[in-house]
């Protein structure tokens, strides 16, 4: 039943929902860190909708139900930039850095080693656009173009949430005298996450459509859609770098206006910094690049800009670019091999994968020999081939793939790709399922099988066997002393020490470990298991369900499909694998073989030590991996963030904590050293 209400009430309610909405969607979009839940969110945006729906006539163009459903356009209208929009200098050494930063300080007439100032932060990978605010209001948006003239793209602008459509947002934070922007350009970097960017690209491929080939490509390919529809699907985000006319803000830094829009709720980069040295600045490319990986969107590099905007004047720009601003770049995360054999390997559930064997080269920052080419349908859709020169990048992951074979460059007399008949490592025969993407072996006792189910099974998230490398279970599985996994519970450590490079330490050292890993999380020991499509993350989601591991086995497929997180894909792997006579038999043995399943956090989810707790995890421990420590975060019912925020419960710290640390201290948050952490995991749980 809807509640009736007066068109004043709802004019107030409309109002007063628009400035939460807003706020929520700023704290969400622009800095990550959201007071609220989804769900809590979806209840204020119906009520919202509801009322709007009730009054038509209250709608307001900038009502945050309004960003999408718009009609597609047959083609875009030009914008003219008011100041063009200029490219970025580039450099890749330090050399070149410091070359930049005397040339700059010479021709500013500056001596004393800390008297010019720099503002640095990452240089996004994504598209500059530029946003047009007149009085508070967001009126249109643009592509760069050919930077004196772009496409105008506000429609599809209005669709990323981390864009406000009204500034300023007046309770996003209690500043007495906000100006309000008369008419401003905004300028930065709209970009697709990566978390958006695999989402897509795993649907594309559901939808059998090319993926994407770099998040970059999909924000382009997004933001230059004619119906606003599409690329609000999209997930885009926005940070904003700076505006076009600085100087007219009355403001005297870079910094200073970058404040000011931020607390105009526009998101800016938190990771920017200033700088007074070129030693700073080199640190700070350092600490950027090492987190490059954690970040979740790509950038690649990052930009220097001489932060008095007096000085930004007197030094100027070229037709091309700015003389007070420099991109120092990444070695690229894109580069050319050739692929000297494409090569078969037998996964844990039998599917031949074709691999390429590259000329090792480095690709943003480490050397790759080699890379999946996943399926044989994605071999022959990219028509890779023996002999080819193509482009191997890595989109911001760590896992390198091969975009596109270079045609130009192709050898005379290559042959397309095939796939084998017979399985190259136990040589019975291939098949290809109807409507599968994959090839298998048929040789359910394939020995390649084996060995990756075991590789699976002794790995650090499964049964955490230390010591089992691949040299070993390969003699395990050629010397038939293992059949299965639970044979590893049956061994005889004599016959360990005939295999090679194994002696007396390493054996016992080994059948320590095997001893240790009895004692086994029950998720752990589920994930081990290797069911197609159940990661660690759904293993412990079973347990926590069920608390009880024999009730999985004997879980229907309605029941399982129940619960929140768990799809058709899992839940049908799962009762297909428990329903198969040689893995029950397989299940049966390692049970018997006195394998102690722990549910350690055997206590309702809101229970734990850490339940409802928002965590955050800094420094380096020293008794243990990171990895392991979120592990147990987990486990004990919190949950992990990465920054510092008024909203952080705890901050765990190890050695070398730095900023975060002090950032938590300065907000009072309740610090934890990694013995009080242990203490309170207790060791049952660690
Ligand atoms: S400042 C006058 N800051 O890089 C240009 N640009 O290669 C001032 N970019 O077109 C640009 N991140 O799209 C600036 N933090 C950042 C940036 C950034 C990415 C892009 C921008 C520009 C391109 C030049």
């Amino acid at each position: 039943m809807k509640k009736k209400i007066t068109k004043k009430q709802a004019q107030s309610r409309i109002t007063q929902l628009i400035k939460e909405i807003n706020y929520h969607n700023y704290l969400y979009y622009s800095l990550d860190n959201p007071v609220i839940s989804d769900s809590e969110y979806d209840i204020l945006f119906k009520e919202l909708k509801d009322i709007e729906f009730q009054f038509l006539e209250l709608i307001l163009p900038d009502s945050p139900t309004q960003r999408i459903g718009a009609p597609p356009l047959k083609a875009f209208d030009t914008i003219i930039h008011r100041e063009p929009m200029l490219s970025l200098d580039n450099c890749m050494t330090d050399k070149d850095l410091r070359s930049f930063v005397m040339r700059v300080k010479k021709a500013l007439n500056v001596n004393s080693p800390d008297e010019c100032s720099f503002i640095v932060e990452p240089k996004m990978d994504g598209l500059a656009v530029e946003l047009n605010y007149q009085n508070g209001k967001f009126i249109n948006g643009s592509t760069r173009g050919d930077g004196v003239t772009g496409e105008d793209i506000t429609m599809n602008i209005r669709t990323i949430y981390a864009i406000p459509l009204l500034i300023p947002i007046e309770n996003i934070k209690s500043i007495p005298e906000l100006p309000l922007p008369m008419d401003i350009d905004v300028r930065g970097e709209v970009y697709m996450p990566l978390r958006a960017f695999h989402r897509i690209n795993r649907q594309r491929a559901k939808d059998g459509l090319d993926p994407f080939a770099n998040p970059r490509n999909a924000a382009a390919g997004s933001l230059r859609q004619l119906d606003p529809q599409i690329t609000a699907r999209r997930g885009l985000n926005f940070v904003c770098y700076g505006i076009a006319n600085p100087k007219s803000l009355g403001l005297e830094t870079q910094w200073d206006v970058m404040q000011l829009l931020n607390r105009w709720g526009l998101p800016v980069n938190p990771l920017s910094v200033i700088c007074k040295s070129v030693d700073e600045i080199i640190e700070y490319y350092k600490k950027i690049s090492s987190m490059r990986n954690e970040l979740d969107y790509e950038i690649d590099g990052i930009v220097v800009k001489i932060n008095s905007l007096e000085d930004q004047s007197i030094l100027g720009a070229t037709s091309r670019a700015p003389r007070w601003a420099l991109a120092y770049k990444f070695p690229p995360a894109r580069v050319f091999t050739k692929i000297n054999k494409i090569v078969i390997q037998v996964g844990r559930t039998g599917i031949l994968t074709p691999i390429a064997e590259l000329e090792p080269v480095e690709v943003g920052g480490v050397v790759v020999k080699r890379a999946t080419l996943h399926n044989y349908d994605e071999v022959m859709r990219k028509d890779i081939r023996e002999g080819d020169t193509v482009m191997v990048q890595r989109a911001g992951d760590v896992i390198p793939a091969i975009v596109e074979p270079v045609l130009e460059k192709r050898p005379v007399g290559t042959m397309a790709f095939e796939m084998p008949d017979s399985c190259p490592v136990c040589g019975s025969g291939v098949a290809r399922e109807a409507g599968e993407a994959a090839y298998r072996c048929s040789n359910p006792a394939c020995p390649a099988q084996l060995r990756e189910s075991l590789k699976h099974f002794v790995s650090r998230k499964a049964m955490n066997i230390d010591g089992m490398g691949e040299a070993i279970i390969d003699q395990l599985i050629e010397k038939n002393i293992i059949k299965d996994p639970s044979d590893l519970y049956r061994l005889d450590p004599e016959k360990l020490l005939n295999l090679e490079r194994m002696g007396e330490k390493s054996v016992e050292n080994l059948m320590n470990s095997i001893e240790k890993s009895r004692h086994v999380n029950a998720h752990s020991f589920l994930f081990a298991l290797g069911i197609r499509h159940l990661g660690e993350k759904g293993a412990r989601l079973l347990i926590e369900k069920f608390y009880d591991f024999n009730k999985i086995r004997t879980a229907s497929f309605d029941t399982l499909i129940n619960i929140d997180g768990i799809g058709p894909e899992i839940a049908g792997s799962v009762v297909n694998f428990f329903s198969a006579p040689e893995n029950i038999r397989m299940v049966d043995s390692l049970l018997s073989s006195g394998i102690n399943l722990l549910y350690p956090y055997n206590a309702a989810k809101d229970k734990r030590p850490l339940s409802g707790k928002k965590v955050v995890l800094t420094g380096t421990l020293t008794n243990m991996a990171r990895q392991d420590a979120k592990g147990i975060i987990l486990n004990l019912g919190g949950e992990i963030m990465n920054s510092v925020s008024k909203n952080t419960d705890i901050v765990i710290y190890g050695q070398n904590p730095g900023s975060k640390l002090k950032k938590a201290r300065d907000l009072g948050i309740r610090l934890m050293d990694e013995d009080e952490f242990f203490d309170m995991a207790g060791a049952e749980n660690l």
